[in-house]
């Protein structure tokens, strides 16, 4: 808590710890059982204690959460399940007293049904002002019963609904989440006002939610895509020239917000969530636009070294391209948690294992908890910033048995129950041992956490030298007198072993399946497992990393 993160600092967000809150899931302060501002300012000290530099706050706008408040009707209030805007004040005020930094979450693509623009569009004619703030058409086929292309919805289904009068409106997500019309300076005007109001309150920057997809080809007529669209959330369209994926008139609209973050002092950030692939991505981060991007690359990399060791340097040799550092990020509130997706057979079908509530294919749990662990240590060795997600300090599997009546991802009845969605990384954080939500909040939990959820609780694990949390205290903080460092080398491996060294951290990952020497009189700092030894020099066990003073060589 005493950490120094002087707000002067105007490149703090280069090499740093940014720690995802999934409000929803994070602490409730009233006992409802829903996530709320307020439970994350009580609980900021645990952020502050595990020495991230700042939180990423998912939505907690005013939404009807046909998608989990990524349907937002007011994008300038707080919804009531989640608080007041005077509670938002006073967790901006606490985490920037705790030397945090707050980046919250903007969803431009598109905006709640229960949006007044939407109310006036579909009680405004085709071709009205009002429409054109949507991407409304006429239907094909002779009564227009049509859609106008074959587009589909990520979350399973047509793109496209139907309105009373015939017209057509397009949604990339839910039904409840109309696409925005990024060619309309309303729109454009709108943002830029909503970026303001929350700059003006005091945050420190955005993350920006489908910023690969705001801008479309509507080229008259429009183009099929053929093809279903089933690939995971983040994954990069298939081949270039999407109408609705990574358009190259998107970057028009980052640079005019860049333009506005610069107006602020010190001046904010953005980062991108865009799934695009390896070598279009360094476009969202080039110097006049965003600062970061995801890295959903490495994200969804096997645990495998070769594979791993491409992936590194092609998001280091992409993010230098433009004068930026990588970020690195292992989950989020939309993937599998890594630890059971480690668990699971190389190539493992993770839609088709939820399916079987955690059955089929079985998940060595054991060995997801050793390969997460060395993740860790690998990924904050890495130079540029690390996205954590809430719970992955604690080893939270992944909570594949959720009872189908508990499900809330609106994946699950988009795709007529073929999918499970996401709920499953999103069960709320257990902070103590026992208690009826297990500390979450003095009620229930608005997803069912498991038996025995509280021996992954913060309290079960502080203090506990072996525990996950003492290995990611212990290792955010010796990062810390490291970061600044940005030289990043491969040193000599074996085979199936990551070693390399950033500035004077060396890090060394075993993924060969067999134990490996360490090099001799190595001294680890800090180390994933159990390092055996003897006189002639340490072991470097499977699925372990280690932490070591690089000397010269
Ligand atoms: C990405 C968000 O992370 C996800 O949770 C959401 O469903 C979609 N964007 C749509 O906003």
């Amino acid at each position: 808590m005493t950490h120094n993160t002087s707000r002067g600092n105007a490149d703090w967000w280069r090499e740093s710890v940014v720690y995802q809150i999934y409000v929803p899931s994070f602490a409730d302060a009233d006992g409802d059982g829903m996530g709320d501002l307020r439970g994350v300012t009580d609980r900021l000290g645990h952020v502050a204690e595990l020495g991230a530099d700042a939180v990423w706050l998912t939505p907690f706008y005013r939404s009807p959460w046909a998608d989990g408040g990524y349907d937002v009707s007011d994008y300038r209030d707080v919804d009531p399940r989640h608080g007041t805007l005077d509670d938002f004040r006073e967790l901006l005020d606490r985490a920037h007293a705790l030397g945090l930094r707050v980046v919250v979450d903007i969803v431009p693509n598109h905006c709640s049904s229960e949006h007044p623009w939407f109310a006036e569009a579909l009680a405004s004619p085709p071709g009205s002002p009002a429409r054109d703030r949507f991407v409304f058409r006429d239907g094909r086929g002779p009564d227009g019963g049509e859609p106008p292309s074959d587009w589909q919805s990520k979350f399973g289904g047509p793109a496209w609904t139907r309105v009373p009068d015939g017209q057509w409106y397009m949604h990339i997500f839910a039904a409840e989440q109309p696409d925005l019309n990024w060619e309309n300076p309303e729109v454009l005007a709108e943002f830029e006002s909503i970026l303001r109001f929350w700059l003006d309150l005091g945050v420190d920057g955005f993350r920006v939610d489908v910023a690969h997809g705001m801008r479309k080809d509507l080229t008259p007529p429009l183009r099929d895509t053929r093809g279903s669209d089933s690939a995971p959330l983040n994954a990069p369209p298939e081949g270039h020239d999407h109408p609705f994926w990574d358009r190259d008139e998107v970057h028009d609209i980052h640079r005019a917000w860049r333009r506005v973050l610069d107006e602020y002092d010190p001046p904010r950030i953005a980062v991108a969530e865009a799934g695009v692939s390896e070598a279009r991505l360094p476009l969202y981060t080039r110097p006049d636009e965003l600062h970061q991007a995801f890295n959903f690359p490495y994200l969804r990399c096997p645990w495998n070294a070769a594979a791993l060791r491409r992936v590194v340097d092609a998001s280091l040799d992409g993010a230098r391209s433009v004068g930026a550092l990588p970020t690195w990020v292992l989950s989020n509130h939309d993937v599998v948690r890594h630890l059971s997706r480690y668990a699971l057979p190389e190539g493992a079908d993770t839609v088709a294992w939820l399916m079987s509530d955690g059955r089929e294919p079985a998940a060595d749990e054991e060995l997801g908890r050793r390969r997460a662990r060395a993740a860790a240590l690998l990924t904050l060795a890495l130079p540029g910033t690390t996205y954590l997600y809430q719970g992955e300090e604690l080893g939270l599997p992944e909570v594949a048995d959720l009872p189908r009546e508990a499900l809330r991802d609106p994946m699950w009845e988009r795709t007529g129950r073929a999918r499970k969605g996401r709920d499953g990384c999103r069960v709320p954080i257990p902070w103590e041992r026992s208690g009826p939500s297990y500390g979450f909040g003095p009620g229930g939990s608005w997803l069912p956490q498991p038996e025995g959820w509280g021996e992954y609780s913060v309290e079960a694990q502080t203090g506990r030298p072996d525990s996950f949390l003492e290995l990611y205290r212990a290792a955010l903080k010796i990062r810390r007198s490291f970061t600044g460092d940005e030289g990043f080398a491969w040193l000599p491996s074996r085979e199936g072993e990551l070693a390399f060294r950033k500035g004077a951290l060396e890090c060394r990952v075993n993924l060969s399946g067999a134990p490996l020497p360490l090099p001799p009189s190595a001294e680890p700092l800090l180390a994933s497992g159990e390092c055996g030894g003897g006189p002639a020099g340490g072991v470097l066990p499977p699925d372990t990393a280690v932490w070591l003073e690089s000397r010269p060589r």
